[in-house]
C-alpha cells in the first residue's frame, strides 16, 4: 500500500485529520482506501475521484487539462467495487463520483495516465549496497 506518508503523518500527528482546513478538499473524518491500476492508496472520503487523484499526485492534477466541471471528458475513468465482482466495471467522470472505500479504478483516461503515471510507475528496485 502507498500513502502520501508526508501529509497524512502531518495530519494524523496534529491530529487534524478529519478537519485540515485545506480549502481545497471537502471536510473529511476519514482517508479511505481505493486502488488505482492494482496499486493501493488512502485518500480523503467525501471528496470526488479527481480530487482524490490530486491527493495522490499534487504535483501533477492541478496542472492537467481538466475541467472540473463535467465538460472536458478528460477524466473518465472506469471502477469497480471490491466484493463486487459479479458487477461488470462502470465508467464514470472522475469530477463528479465521490469516492469510496474499496473503489478499484481498472482503466484511465490518458490524460489521468500521463497526470498519475509518476506515483503508478512501478517501484524501483534498490541497489545493492557495495
Ligand atoms: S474534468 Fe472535465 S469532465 Fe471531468
Amino acid at each position: 500500500m502507498r500513502f502520501c506518508c508526508a501529509r497524512e503523518t502531518l495530519a494524523r500527528l496534529s491530529g487534524r485529520i478529519g478537519s485540515v482546513g485545506n480549502p481545497l478538499y471537502r471536510d473529511y473524518e476519514k482517508l479511505v482506501e481505493i486502488t488505482i491500476m492494482g496499486q493501493k492508496f488512502r485518500v480523503p472520503e467525501k471528496n470526488i475521484c479527481l480530487r482524490a487523484f490530486q491527493y495522490v499526485s499534487p504535483q501533477t492534477i492541478p496542472y492537467g487539462r481538466f475541467c472540473w466541471n463535467q465538460e472536458c471528458q478528460l477524466c473518465r475513468v472506469t471502477f469497480t467495487m471490491a466484493g463486487q465482482e459479479d458487477v461488470p466495471p462502470r465508467p464514470i467522470l472522475a469530477c463528479k463520483v465521490l469516492v469510496a472505500e474499496g473503489m478499484q479504478i481498472v482503466e484511465l483516461s490518458d490524460e489521468l495516465k500521463w497526470n498519475l503515471s509518476g506515483v503508478l510507475k512501478p517501484a524501483e528496485p534498490r541497489p545493492p549496497l557495495e
